[in-house]
């Protein structure tokens, strides 16, 4: 598929269950900040045209300057994030040309970014699909629970866990953020709400979340190990 891509890379979360002074997006991963990983795996793939950054509030400025540092020319537009990731993907969004044809949207706190999941992700929207994430099957039984109350007991197999960088067509995004309610943690819950068709490929398991400290340990081993 021959068509012009851009990325949301969404950092503006405070990262409140790492726990650090700073947010997660310049918590140290290597030596470096944190944000710097997935930044500069989106800026080297030849996919990419161009990345749109959500930045915390008050870390613009750090954010700009980490893009130069980098050498990631393709990071030429920072916003300032939301209070919730739907918010900072829709300040983002506002700021794709209109001239993208397809549109990346990925955690900063996923620093472990192959350049095969961009791949897997990209190839369905050539193939008629409007949407593609990356997931893993589960391993652990999954319950359905009620404040104290084991309540059902989901068919394992019909269940995957997701994960980003999630690829959308343009129009089809936008669409789905215009008439967006409220919150979702991914931004295919938008895109499915509206009935698009959205696929599923294999996802990564090393672009493991980083939420809390023991995460953050186990992606710098992984880093460390890769170096
Ligand atoms: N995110 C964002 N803007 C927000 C909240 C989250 O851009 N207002 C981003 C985060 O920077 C992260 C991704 O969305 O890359 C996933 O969010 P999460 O892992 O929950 O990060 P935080 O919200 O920073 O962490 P916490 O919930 O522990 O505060
Ligand atoms: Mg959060």
């Amino acid at each position: 598929m021959n068509a012009s891509v851009w990325t949301i890379l969404v950092a503006a979360g405070r990262g409140e269950r790492l726990g650090a002074e700073r947010p997660k997006a310049f918590a140290d991963l290597g030596g470096r900040p944190l944000l710097a990983e997935s930044l500069e795996r989106l800026d080297a793939c030849p996919r990419i045209e161009g990345i749109v950054i959500a930045a915390p509030p008050g870390w613009e400025e750090p954010t700009i300057l980490l893009a130069e540092e980098l050498g990631c020319g393709k990071a030429s537009i920072v916003v300032t994030g939301g209070a919730t990731r739907s918010e900072s993907v829709r300040l983002a969004l506002a700021e794709i040309p209109a001239e993208a044809d397809v549109i990346i949207v990925h955690d900063a706190a996923r620093p472990l970014l192959d350049q095969a999941v961009i791949e897997r992700v990209l190839e369905p929207l050539g193939e008629g699909w409007q949407g593609a994430i990356p997931a893993l099957p589960l391993t652990d039984t999954v319950k359905r629970v009620e404040a104290e109350t084991v309540v059902e007991t989901p068919e394992r197999s019909s269940l995957v866990a997701v994960q980003t960088p999630q690829a959308f067509l343009a129009e089809t995004l936008r669409a789905a953020y215009a008439s967006a309610l409220g919150e979702a943690s991914d931004c295919a819950a938008f895109v499915e709400a509206q009935g698009a068709r959205v696929t599923w490929v294999e996802g990564d398991s090393r672009l493991h979340k980083v939420t809390t400290a023991e995460d953050l340990a186990l992606v710098s081993g992984w880093l460390a190990e890769a170096r």
